[in-house]
């Protein structure tokens, strides 16, 4: 059923009510509006429910160039990203699942997911801050990844449309109180993801809390830009603004050191095959992954937090579909799914191969609070943290 009127733009029990069209669909609650003057639209869903029972929305982000974008509240995550190829045809570029039990049985490859309270390793799951030390659990050998056994990739966030002269998005808030996975202080956290028609993803984090605290959030979508579940990432281009890199140990925590890239596999200032040297001997890619080697490293950005400035961009030659990043944060985790065996079925049954898609986490350095030296992560009482990372996607 499509009922077409006109009325000026507003929200009305959870339905968005645009000036130019009003779709309704008579399968659900859902209401689709259509801002015909820029053909950007937002869409609210059910997608599912928590097995506690908590409702679980998608919103689904549309724009006039067929690129489209669905969010959904469970961990704040991209659930999927439509994206037209050279010649038009549409697929789909982030891997994920097609309901909540999926991302809850494959917990973890946080696919799509917003990370915290710290996006990457915390060393021995410890950390002193005012004088006071903090355990965190550790959920990843001796360490503490994303944020813990329970980190923001496993809320259900509280969120509600944006519609602006130019975007569409969701806002989405999540509170984290006191003492939440070991960390100090109630964190309340606002996040903003935008579609405009320049194929801008854009997502903007803001949080603030009563006590002093360390945050580190990022996104953890992993692209395959020949579309989710066709084979590797090997071909594609990847290029990354920096001249250093933050090399690990064995438990891929950093050694503290800011290493040249130069002359190593991880040296992607000029555009090189991500497959080109994964394959390389070198005890960093080993240490990433022991059986057949592969990214998994936080990349030094010259960027300098600049936000025009190109972090990161990769192609498929094929496909000519391309994402860039641009960011606010210091560093990137480049991570190539070296986990990931094709062992468990995602959205529309498809498998993904080990090296079946890549991640750009903007992010603060792995292992901040143990390391001086390293752009601070510390949130002291009352201040704002910001973030703001676009992924901007071509062909537009
Ligand atoms: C990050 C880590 C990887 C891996 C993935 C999740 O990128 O650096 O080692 O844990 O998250 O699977």
């Amino acid at each position: 059923m499509t009922t077409r009127t006109r009325f000026p733009s507003r929200w009305q029990d959870g339905i968005l009510v645009l000036g130019a069209a009003v779709v309704l669909c008579a399968s659900n609650v859902t209401v689709a509006a259509d801002k015909t003057s820029e053909s950007l639209a937002v869409t609210q869903s059910r997608f599912g429910k928590t097995p506690q029972g908590q409702a679980v929305e998608r919103y689904h982000l549309t724009n006039r160039n067929g690129m489209s974008v669905d969010i959904i509240t469970y961990g704040a995550r991209v659930q999927a990203i439509e994206l037209p190829d050279k010649n038009g045809k549409i697929a789909d570029i982030a891997l994920g699942f097609d309901d909540v039990q999926g991302y809850i049985d494959h917990a973890d490859t946080y696919f799509g997911a917003t990370i915290g309270r710290y996006g990457n390793r915390i060393a021995g799951g410890q950390f002193r801050l005012d004088g006071e030390t903090y355990q965190l659990p550790q959920n990843d050998g001796p360490n503490t990844l994303h944020g813990g056994t329970q980190g923001f990739d496993k809320a259900v966030w509280a969120a509600s449309p944006i519609e602006t002269d130019r975007a569409v998005g969701v806002e989405l808030t999540h509170v984290s109180p006191d003492g939440d996975m070991g960390f100090p202080g109630e964190l309340a956290v606002t996040l903003r993801y935008t579609l405009d028609n320049d194929n801008d993803l854009r997502i903007h984090y803001s949080a603030v809390a009563d006590q002093d605290t360390v945050i580190n959030l990022t996104n953890h979508t992993y692209f395959n830009l020949a579309g989710a579940g066709n084979g590797t990432i090997l071909d594609q281009v990847a290029m990354i603004n920096a001249d250093r890199f933050t090399p690990v140990d064995e438990t891929l925590i950093p050694t503290g050191e800011l290493a040249d890239v130069a002359g190593t596999p991880m040296d992607f200032r000029t555009p090189t095959a991500i497959g080109k040297n994964i394959h390389a001997d070198n005890q960093q890619l080993d240490y990433a992954e022991p059986k057949q080697g592969g990214y998994d490293f936080n990349w030094v950005l010259d960027t300098r937090g600049n936000l025009d400035d190109l972090a990161v961009r990769v192609s498929d030659p094929q496909s000519g579909r391309t994402v860039e990043m641009y960011t606010t944060e210091p560093g990137v985790q480049f991570y190539t799914s070296n986990f990931l065996t094709g062992s468990f079925t995602g959205k529309g049954g498809k498998t993904y191969d080990h090296w079946g898609g890549f991640t750009l986490e903007a992010q603060h350095y792995p292992d901040t609070p143990n390391q001086p030296d390293f752009p601070s992560t510390t949130l002291e009482a009352g201040d704002k943290y910001s973030q703001t990372t676009v992924y901007k996607f071509l062909p537009e």
